[in-house]
């Protein structure tokens, strides 16, 4: 697969279809499905980087490439130095670094709006990852590193009925 086929509406199409299955967005065959697109697009960082991605210094961009009625597809660009709020998702989350480092705070809710750090990883590119609503998923990721970063996700949202895939935000609390 090419970012070119993906990006054609066959491809898009094709990649769609292979995420949708009778039991949602939270099913194993779903983030089975999600896993598989991310590794494929996380392989090729070379096209992803040649896409016309928008980029904002200092800050992050979500780009959308493929959605439908279940989820969405997007390429976000981290700028130097940007991050997250602290959130949790209201969907399924997946996704996959392709260049760049993205670093990866965990939290634990201490109440309704209050979290605590609890890990902090770096994702590295080839990473691949899937959190569920269920949880645990509340967290942060920011670019720490030189020049941008720059990450797939795929979310059980329809983008055209939510803003974005954020339930809650919260404020940190040391612990
Ligand atoms: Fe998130």
């Amino acid at each position: 697969m090419h970012v070119q086929d993906f990006l054609s509406e066959e491809r898009r199409g094709a990649v769609l279809r292979s995420l949708r299955t009778d039991e949602g967005t939270l099913s194993r065959d779903y983030l089975t499905a999600a896993r598989n697109v991310l590794r494929e697009l996380v392989a090729m960082p070379d096209l992803i980087q040649r896409l016309p991605l928008e980029r904002k210094a200092g800050g992050y961009t979500r780009n959308l490439l493929a959605g439908n009625d279940a989820v969405s597809i997007w390429a976000i660009v981290w700028g130097e130095g940007s991050t997250t709020c602290i959130h949790d998702h209201h969907c399924s989350c997946c996704f996959g670094v392709v260049s760049g480092t993205v670093t990866e705070t965990w939290y634990r809710a201490i109440d309704a709006t209050r979290a605590v750090p609890v890990e902090e990883q770096e994702r590295q590119a080839g990473y691949v990852a899937c959190m569920l609503p269920s949880g645990p998923n509340i967290h942060r990721m920011q670019n720490l590193g030189a020049g941008d970063a720059i990450s797939i996700h795929i979310y059980g949202f329809d983008h055209e009925a939510h803003a974005s895939s954020i339930e809650t935000q919260y404020t940190a609390v040391n612990g």
